[in-house]
């Protein structure tokens, strides 16, 4: 049997395969709540055998959200589409989760296929963003809001909330989004975060946000896993890096997170990303190797035999996968042919293994 397609056992959870869909934005939303294209966008992917499926970054507050088509789970109404959601994904035999985000300076923007640009706040769809530090993403953006320790007190506070609605909903995996440049990113790097409180300066100092959150959350769970997305380098001088990060997971290890999430960049505007096949993987191999904690690979990983290296190298313990899930939904299968490997299909698919 492959690594790829050995279960992953967590403390609450088995993953039936080792092949989870990475979060991806759909900008679809209305007002912060689901609609049927996420039911149908998610589902897809666990009719194909995904081993869990992690919903794009949604909102723990309404100034949170990228754009104003994200989604978010900031108030009670927002529950009952996810439980929809989560329902069938269950139904399915993969394991539903939710990555909680707020995307502090980045917020504000435009739908991608559109042009990305930030609305300044008094713009339609627009609004006043906050970040750590009163310095903007982009020159041509107003700058955010510093938020001060009452305000940041807040958002901490968000977090929990919006955990226990996660929860509520019927998510077994709650991901915490400290990576890609979003709010608790920027609070992580010194190229962003230039506080001289209790919240900046220091690793310490900068970690504490996240620390905080975690906090927060932990006690609003009960069979739920805690992971975190990581930016494990700004890939920019003087940025957040590898070797902080693996400093800040062993203490994630220790404070009960289960899984890291492997990814990188989206702090900064210089930064410079090497993107290869697997150019993420080193940064999982090491945090999975000098802390122990359990980690997945992500980015430009796109076939099975690649993702089975990966695992059977030892460089981590899963694979995230994003964009080959949006070229083929079923990917699972695919990989599985790849590996010459016999996995059940969903019944209403099998007939779909005939290929004459
Ligand atoms: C993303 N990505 C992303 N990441 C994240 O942490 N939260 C998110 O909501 C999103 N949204 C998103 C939308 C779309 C359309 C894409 C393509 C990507 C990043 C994604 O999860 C993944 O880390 C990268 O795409 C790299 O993996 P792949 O695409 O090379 O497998």
């Amino acid at each position: 049997m492959s690594k790829l397609f050995t279960p992953l056992h967590l403390k609450n959870q088995i993953l039936q395969n080792r092949i989870v869909v990475s979060p991806m934005c759909q900008y679809s939303g209305k007002d912060g709540y689901a609609t049927d294209w996420h039911l149908v966008h998610l589902g897809q992917f666990a009719i194909g055998k995904a081993g869990a499926v992690i919903q794009e970054a949604t909102a723990v507050s309404p100034d949170g959200r990228i754009t104003y088509a994200d989604l978010g789970i900031w108030e009670d109404g927002q529950i009952e589409k996810y439980k929809q959601i989560t329902s069938f994904i269950k139904s399915q035999g993969s394991i539903p989760g939710i990555q909680l985000a707020h995307a502090g300076r980045k917020a504000s923007s435009n739908k991608p296929w559109i042009n990305r640009n930030q609305f300044a706040p008094e713009e339609e769809n627009g609004w006043q963003t906050v970040a750590p530090s009163a310095l903007a993403f982009h020159t041509k953006d107003v700058p955010p809001f510093a938020l001060t320790i009452p305000q940041i007190k807040e958002y901490v506070h968000y977090f929990k909330t919006a955990a226990q609605r996660a929860v509520t909903a019927g998510y077994e995996i709650i991901e915490l989004h400290a990576a890609h440049g979003y709010l608790i990113h920027q609070f992580l790097s010194p190229l962003i975060n230039k506080r001289e409180d209790a919240y900046g300066g220091s690793f310490e100092n900068r970690i504490r946000f996240l620390l905080e959150i975690i906090d927060a959350v932990q006690p609003e769970l009960s069979t739920q896993s805690l992971w975190v997305r990581v930016s494990a380098t700004d890939w920019a001088e003087n940025g957040w890096n590898i070797d902080e990060t693996v400093r800040l997971c062993a203490i994630l290890k220790q404070k009960g997170i289960e899984v890291i999430d492997v990814s990188t960049g989206g702090g900064v505007r210089e930064q410079s990303i090497p993107a290869e096949p697997g150019y993420q993987v080193p940064f999982a191999d090491r945090i999975k190797n000098e802390t122990g904690i359990i980690t997945g690979a992500v980015g430009l990983i796109t076939n099975g035999n690649q993702a089975e290296t990966i695992l059977e190298n030892n460089q981590a313990d899963f694979v995230s996968i994003a964009r080959a899930f949006l070229r083929n939904p079923h990917f699972v299968y695919q990989a599985a042919e790849d590996l010459d490997e016999t996995i059940d299909w969903a019944d209403q698919y099998e007939r779909g293994k005939e290929k004459q």
